[in-house]
């Protein structure tokens, strides 16, 4: 019985092992798909299990995205470029680590037919996924990214991979076409983040990378002043179909079916 993980920390909400789980079951593959909550110190041990064959493959979640790299033998392309891992797996006796959210996102966006290209984003948030979706974007050609986030430090850190990144005060805000929620306020029911969406007005588009719950306060306050909203649960979907492709080679789909796994109980 061939063996799959998510780590991370939190890692009880993970919807990951129903959505791969049923992808297993779907191709009749002796296998089955775990969470498993981990520290720190907990990481190398549980890669090296990839290294004696007791695991097939781990996904990497919050906040263990950047710090599973000192661990790898090798890193492809996407995760090098974002420095961002949240997909590991064995090749040729190396423990190779690859990122799916850059492609999670941009399918997310092809879903919804939007046109990235020539746009003005406005990212909020330095955290794990915020490379990904940098790196995603410039491959669509938009015109100009900025980005806010509460410390300033991890937005620096991230110029420092993205020279041409816009750097905004956390608070102001500056003439966007899109505007992105990478940050985990809307997690709990009472987050807020602190922009004045009166200032922001209309028509633009909004996407929030959370998917539970569907709709954050920043996507209604969006709603309510006649924005367009797109939550994150076709980016979750999108980078677990890419994970699923790259150990075992069968690209599973993203149905109504597997959607639905995805709702809230
Ligand atoms: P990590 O930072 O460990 O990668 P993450 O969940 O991927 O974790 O990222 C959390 C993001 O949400 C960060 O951008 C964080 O901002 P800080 O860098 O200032 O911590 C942001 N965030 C979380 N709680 C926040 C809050 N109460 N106010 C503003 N930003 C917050």
């Amino acid at each position: 019985m061939k063996k799959y993980l998510v780590i991370g920390n939190p890692i009880q909400h993970s919807l990951s092992p129903r959505l791969h789980n049923h992808w297993i079951k779907q191709n009749n593959i002796e296998a089955v798909y775990e969470k498993k909550q981990l520290e720190e110190a907990d990481i190398q041990g549980v890669i090296s299990e990839i290294k004696n064959g007791k695991i097939e493959g781990i996904n990497v979640t919050v906040p263990f995205k950047k710090s599973v790299i000192p661990f790898l033998d090798e890193l492809e392309h996407f995760a090098k470029k974002t420095q961002s891992v949240n997909t590991i797996y064995k090749k040729k006796d190396k423990i190779v680590g690859d990122n799916t959210d850059v492609k999670g996102f941009q399918y997310a966006l092809q879903h919804i037919k939007y046109k990235a290209k020539g746009k003005k984003i406005f990212i909020l948030g330095a955290g794990g996924v915020t490379s990904s979706i940098i790196f995603a974007l410039k491959q669509l050609e938009v015109s100009t990214i900025m980005l806010s986030n509460r410390t300033k430090e991890k937005a620096d850190n991230l110029k420092k991979i993205y020279p041409d990144l816009d750097l905004i005060k956390w608070g102001d805000i500056k003439n966007f076409d899109m505007i992105i929620n990478a940050t985990s306020l809307g997690l709990k029911e009472n987050d807020k983040i602190p922009i004045n969406y009166d200032q922001i007005g209309s028509g633009k588009f909004f996407y929030d990378v959370i998917y539970n719950p569907k709709k954050t306060n920043f996507l209604l306050e969006a709603e309510k002043r006649g924005n367009e909203t797109e939550n994150g649960k076709m980016m979750f979907a999108y980078q677990a179909q890419q994970a699923f492709e790259m150990w075992t080679g069968l690209l599973p789909p993203v149905n109504k079916e597997a959607l639905e796994l995805l709702e809230n109980d």
